[in-house]
C-alpha cells in the first residue's frame, strides 16, 4: 500500500481529534454513555417533516433541490431575521445575516475569514472541544481566560487586553455552556460587549443550547446587547435536528460578508431541502409547537441525574447546576483524574468526557463532563450508580482519603 503521509498538510498533525471522534463513534454495547451533546431522537418532528418534505418534493423540487445562493434562500433568511427578532428582540438587517451548515460551519468560516497562522483568539477555559480543534488547524495562538461559576472571568479578560492582547476575536458560549453548562449572568454581558467595544475587539457568541432553557429564560444575547461588535452563530442542531446541518452567522455586515466569501470555497451553500424544511416546519408553528416539551423533557433528564449524583457520588465530588442545555460538569476529590479512570468506568459500563481535553495545554485532570439528554431517566440512574461505584472505588486507592460521604 503506498504512502501518502507526506502529502498531509502540516494541520493534520496539530487537530488532535480522538476525542471528538471517539464522541461521535459511540460507545460499546451494554455502556451507558453520557458523552455527546446528542438532542434525544424524541424531540425530533418526524410526522410534521414527513408530510413537508413530501409536499416540498411534489411542489417545490426546482428550489428544493437545487443549488441556492450561497448566504442562503432568501426567503430562508427572511424567516431567520423574524425569528431573531422574537426570539432575541432585534432583527439583522439582511446584510448581517447568512445560513451556515450548522453551527460548527460558522466556527470554520470564522478560521477562515479571519485567522492567520499565529493570530491570537481567546477562548473560555474550559471550551467547546470542536471550536478548539478548529482554532489549533487554523494555527491560532489560543488564549485561554479563566471562568468561574458564572462563566468567562471578563475582569481577567480585562486584564489581558490592556496588557496589550489583540486576539481576532474572542469566542464565548454563554448560554448552558459546553462543557460547563453554566450560563454568564447579565452585568458580565454587559461588561463584556461594553470591553470588547472599548478595545475594538469582536465578539464571538456560540447559542448553540440557548433555545433550550427550562429555567427561566437565560438574559439577553451578547449580539442582541451589541451587534456592532458581535458576530453570533447560531445552530439548528439541537433545537430542530442535527442531521439538517443548519445554521446561521448574524453580525456585523462587514465580517458576514467575509463569511459568506469563504464559504464560496467550501460547500458554496448549505442544502436546498434542508433550508426548505426548516422554512415550512417554522413559518408553519413547529418551533413554539414542539420546543416547550423539548425543554420539559431536558429539565425533567437533569432533575432525574442531579438526584442520582446525590444520591451515588461522594460528598467530595461537585458539579455545575445547569438550567438549560444537555450538559453538567464534574469534579473530582484531590488525587483523581477522569483520563485516567476512563477505563474503569467503561468495564464499569458507564462513559463520560474526560475535562482536560476541553482546556488548552494543562488543567482539568480532576474534571469530567456529563450529557444527559439521551440516555432515558432510568439509564441516568443507573448511569450516575455506575460513575459512583467507580470513583468509590478510586477514592480507596488514593493514599489518606476519606470520603465526605
Ligand atoms: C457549543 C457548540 N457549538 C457548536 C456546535 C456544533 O453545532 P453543529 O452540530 O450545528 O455543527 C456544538 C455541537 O455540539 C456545540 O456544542
Amino acid at each position: 500500500m503506498a504512502d501518502f503521509s507526506h502529502a498531509f498538510a502540516r494541520r493534520t498533525r496539530l487537530r488532535g481529534g480522538e476525542e471528538l471522534a471517539a464522541i461521535l463513534a459511540g460507545s460499546p454495547p451494554g455502556v451507558l454513555s453520557m458523552t455527546g451533546g446528542f438532542p434525544n431522537s424524541r424531540t425530533f418532528p418526524t410526522d410534521e417533516l414527513d408530510a413537508i418534505a413530501a409536499r416540498l418534493l411534489r411542489d417545490d423540487a426546482g428550489v428544493a433541490m437545487q443549488y441556492t445562493p450561497v448566504a442562503g434562500l432568501p426567503g430562508v433568511r427572511e424567516f431567520l431575521r423574524e425569528r431573531a427578532e422574537r426570539t432575541q428582540g432585534r432583527a439583522p438587517e439582511p446584510g448581517e445575516l447568512m445560513v451556515t451548515s450548522g453551527g460548527m460551519e460558522c466556527i470554520a468560516l470564522m478560521c477562515s475569514a479571519l485567522v492567520d497562522p499565529g493570530d491570537a483568539v481567546v477562548v473560555e477555559a474550559p471550551s467547546y472541544l470542536g471550536a478548539l480543534m478548529a482554532f489549533a488547524a487554523a494555527e491560532a495562538e489560543i488564549v485561554p481566560v479563566e471562568t468561574d461559576e458564572h462563566g468567562l472571568r471578563v475582569d481577567l479578560l480585562e486584564e489581558r487586553l490592556e496588557a496589550g492582547l489583540r486576539p481576532k476575536f474572542v469566542y464565548t458560549i454563554p448560554d448552558f455552556q459546553n462543557p460547563t453548562g453554566r450560563t454568564l449572568p447579565a452585568e458580565r454581558r454587559r461588561a463584556l460587549v461594553d470591553l470588547c467595544r472599548r478595545h475594538g475587539v469582536l465578539l464571538f457568541e456560540d447559542v448553540a443550547y440557548r433555545e433550550l432553557a427550562w429555567g427561566g429564560e437565560p438574559p439577553p444575547t451578547l449580539w442582541s446587547l451589541a451587534p456592532d461588535v458581535v458576530l453570533q452563530a447560531g445552530t439548528f442542531s439541537k433545537s430542530f435536528f442535527p442531521g439538517v446541518r443548519l445554521g446561521w452567522a448574524a453580525g456585523p455586515a462587514a465580517v458576514v460578508a467575509e463569511l459568506i466569501a469563504a464559504k464560496g470555497n467550501t460547500d458554496q451553500c448549505a442544502g436546498g431541502l434542508g433550508q426548505r424544511l426548516l422554512e415550512e416546519y417554522g413559518r408553519a408553528g413547529g418551533f413554539e409547537r414542539h420546543l416547550p416539551a423539548a425543554r420539559a423533557l431536558y429539565g425533567s433528564h437533569w432533575a432525574a441525574l442531579s438526584a442520582a449524583l446525590a444520591r451515588e457520588l461522594p460528598g467530595d465530588v461537585a458539579w455545575t447546576e445547569p438550567s438549560g442545555g444537555f450538559l453538567t460538569w464534574l469534579t473530582l476529590p484531590e488525587g483523581l483524574d477522569s483520563t485516567a479512570l476512563r477505563a474503569d468506568a467503561l468495564a464499569a459500563g458507564v462513559a463520560y468526557v474526560p475535562g482536560a481535553p476541553f482546556f488548552v495545554g494543562e488543567g482539568g485532570a480532576r474534571t469530567l463532563r456529563l450529557s444527559f439528554s439521551h440516555l432515558a431517566e432510568p439509564e441516568l440512574a443507573a448511569a450516575a450508580e455506575r460513575l459512583g461505584g467507580v470513583v468509590r472505588a478510586a477514592l480507596d486507592r488514593v493514599p489518606q482519603h476519606t470520603s465526605g460521604r
